[in-house]
């Protein structure tokens, strides 16, 4: 079997495949091109167009992410090659770990009191106990399970959204149009884990937005695509550092619709929007690599594991 990976710092992720998978022939995309034509597989993370066009008779591709929109928006994408995503990988922990503090700095009021040290101000606010404080997680693959159920243990009453029923112990679990109202009216922070599709594209509009309880937070580790930014803006309300906050309280953002966010978004220097770089759940390459083993395993004896539906987008 011959397999071509694609990824930042390839040459990594190539030895710790073939270590995995000794059987196989692992070369990355610097090979030369009459190389990369013979491959039978890709392990792939938003590989080039091009990339996806060469190989003569590709029989699968591993998508190196939890997310597959990139790789079904690639027009180099051949039709019918059956696809496999990675699942949660470690990266559902990494992710756990972003939302856990997110969740604490607006329960425990740490954006007020950077305000407050702006204008040397010591005033303590009562502390909500977590009891009270209801944190909605959308979207409940994977990595949306793992999160919800790691705000769960630190005491928080959640509530999961998922498109079609799911049962999680120790999460109250809504699904359909219906549940995300319920939701969304009873939670102070709302996590977003949904996959980019064409169904869960701005699914944080104006109207979703003003569900919310007053004074509300938004995490986003999932994908920028999920919220109508001209509607976030104006739910923060005005652009200043005072105390005055629109019907949303803040915004902690790792996703954005265009990746990296332009030097012109207003979300740069909002005080009330904190941006960090798509780093909430970078691939951890060993338990990454396990799953891409036995995924191509699992394609060489013509059994593939949980392929992609690609007109779901998941
Ligand atoms: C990262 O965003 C991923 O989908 O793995």
């Amino acid at each position: 079997m011959k397999v071509l990976v694609h990824i930042d710092g390839a040459e990594q992720w190539r030895d710790a495949l073939a270590e995995r998978l000794p059987e196989a022939e692992v070369m990355t995309s610097s090979a030369p091109a009459e190389q990369r034509r013979e491959a039978d597989y890709l392990a792939v993370w938003k590989p080039p167009e091009a990339l996806l066009r060469e190989p003569v008779a590709l029989k699968g591709i591993v998508n190196l992410g939890a997310g597959v929109d990139a790789l079904l928006n690639n027009p180099g994408l051949p039709e019918g090659v059956p696809i496999v995503k990675l699942r949660d990988a470690g990266m559902g922990e990494l992710i756990g770990d972003y939302v856990r503090y997110a969740v604490l700095h607006f329960q425990r009021d740490f954006d007020r009191y950077r305000r407050q040290q702006h204008v040397r101000q010591w005033r303590e606010h009562a502390v909500v106990d977590k009891a009270d404080w209801p944190v909605g997680v959308l979207g409940l693959g994977a990595i949306g399970a793992k999160v919800a159920a790691m705000v769960a243990a630190d005491g928080f009453p959640v509530h999961g959204w998922s498109r079609s029923a799911k049962r999680l112990s120790g999460i109250t679990c809504h699904h359909g149009d219906a549940g995300l109202e319920a939701l969304l009216v009873r939670v102070r922070t709302l996590v977003l884990l949904l996959p980019d599709t064409p169904a869960t594209r701005q699914i944080i509009d104006a109207r979703a937005l003003a569900r919310l309880p007053e004074g509300a937070s938004l995490v986003n580790p999932g994908r920028g695509t999920l919220i109508d930014e001209v509607a976030l803006l104006a739910a923060l309300g005005p652009d200043d550092d005072a105390g005055s906050v629109g019907r949303l309280r803040g915004a902690i953002l790792d996703a954005f619709p265009e990746e990296p966010l332009p030097e012109a978004s207003p979300l740069w220097r909002h005080p009330r929007v904190w941006v960090t770089p798509h780093m909430a759940g970078p691939t951890p390459l060993g338990e990454a690599m396990d799953q891409v083993a036995e995924a191509l395993r699992a394609f060489a004896a013509g059994k593939p594991q949980a392929t992609v539906d690609p007109d779901a987008g998941y």
